[in-house]
């Protein structure tokens, strides 16, 4: 008997842990406990053993562990009815959940259809070290050292110059590609040169310690001033539609003679006058200017024979312009409500 009781406790262990998730399991389990060779059934069995006097007691036991047995069955039975009716209830027709695209930064976009107009034109893509040595960034471009238009870019510098090596500087234009092109190439040379600069500047929504830029070199025999007025002419238009108006001011480059600027109508206003051109109606867009003979020099390039133009661009800007973005820094938050509006563009 006590043995038997025993017994009984354990197979009740058992049936209280039992884990039974698919209906196959839960057959397994009907049969192992309550078939009609089941345990239950097995230990009802035993009740003809049992002394007469003790018959009622342990009928009641026998009673109660059935039920232990049909409860949990029931139990099995009713969580495996739930996730059935949760698959009857799933409608696979539905459409599924949208996957999430990313879009395209802005500046990729603005720098994208830039390249493509210029490729228009014949000019092929060059790219070069972000870490420059001084030579290409400045020396080869016509700023010796002390020379004052260096201050024209504040620069970061990565190690100073010693005896034997130049200093080491994180590149200000890309005109360091445009030197890299023009020791390796020669005439005719058609080059656009995208790609990030750094300027040690303080943050702020008109000024950034980096940007991105695109500049470009023509060299060939004959190349005039007046091709560089159409090659930029052309852009802009291409960039900003036939309306746009355009116009040059002399400037300074040490690296290009005669030097102007290029101003386009503001995009914004329509020249009427906003903050973004300082209610003058016009934004000044890029540098550029004829090759200095001492920048051809540098090279070899006779500049006896040949002539070239150049010119630098900051991506950040014509995309200012394109999409009315009045804070520098929205380019570099990664803020994705910033981001998401260039979906559909
Ligand atoms: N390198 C100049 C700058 O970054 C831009 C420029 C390029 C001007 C070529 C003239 C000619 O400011």
């Amino acid at each position: 008997m006590e043995q038997l009781l025993q017994q009984i406790e354990a197979i009740k262990a058992e049936i209280a842990a039992t884990v039974a998730t698919t209906a196959d399991q839960v057959e397994q389990f009907r049969i192992k406990y309550l078939g009609t060779k089941g345990l239950v059934k097995e230990i009802m069995g035993e009740m003809k053993n049992v002394p007469n006097e003790q018959k009622k007691e342990f009928g009641q036991i026998l009673n109660a562990f059935k039920m232990v047995a049909e409860e949990k069955m029931q139990q099995l039975q009713a969580a495996l009815g739930d996730s059935d009716e949760q698959t009857a209830k799933f409608d696979f027709t539905l459409p599924g959940d949208p996957v999430a695209v990313g879009t395209r930064h802005p500046l990729n976009l603005v720098r994208n259809q830039m390249v493509s107009i210029f490729k228009r034109l014949g000019f092929a893509v060059a790219e070069g070290p972000e870490v420059e040595d001084d030579w290409h960034n400045f020396g080869a471009m016509n700023l010796p050292e002390d020379h004052p238009a260096r201050d024209m870019q504040d620069t970061f510098y990565v190690q100073a110059a010693t005896e034997e090596n130049s200093a080491w500087l994180l590149r200000t234009h890309t005109s360091s590609v445009q030197a890299r092109v023009m020791e390796t190439q020669k005439p005719p040379i058609r080059v656009i040169c995208p790609g990030r600069v750094y300027r040690n500047e303080t943050i702020s929504a008109r000024a950034h310690c980096f940007f991105h830029q695109v500049e470009g070199l023509y060299i060939d025999e004959n190349v005039s001033f007046a091709d560089l007025k159409q090659t930029l002419y052309f852009f802009v238009q291409e960039m900003f539609g036939k309306e746009v108006k355009v116009r040059f001011r002399p400037s300074y480059f040490p690296f290009t003679e005669p030097s102007a600027e290029m101003d386009i109508s503001c995009q914004i206003c329509s020249g009427k006058g906003c903050n973004i051109c300082k209610h003058t109606g016009w934004v000044e867009i890029l540098g550029s200017g004829m090759v200095h003979p001492k920048v051809l020099e540098n090279f070899d390039i006779d500049p006896e024979k040949y002539t070239g133009f150049a010119f630098g661009m900051g991506v950040e800007r014509i995309a200012q312009l394109k999409y009315q973005v009045n804070d520098l820094r929205l380019y570099s938050q990664n803020d994705l409500r910033f981001l998401e509006q260039f979906k559909s563009v």
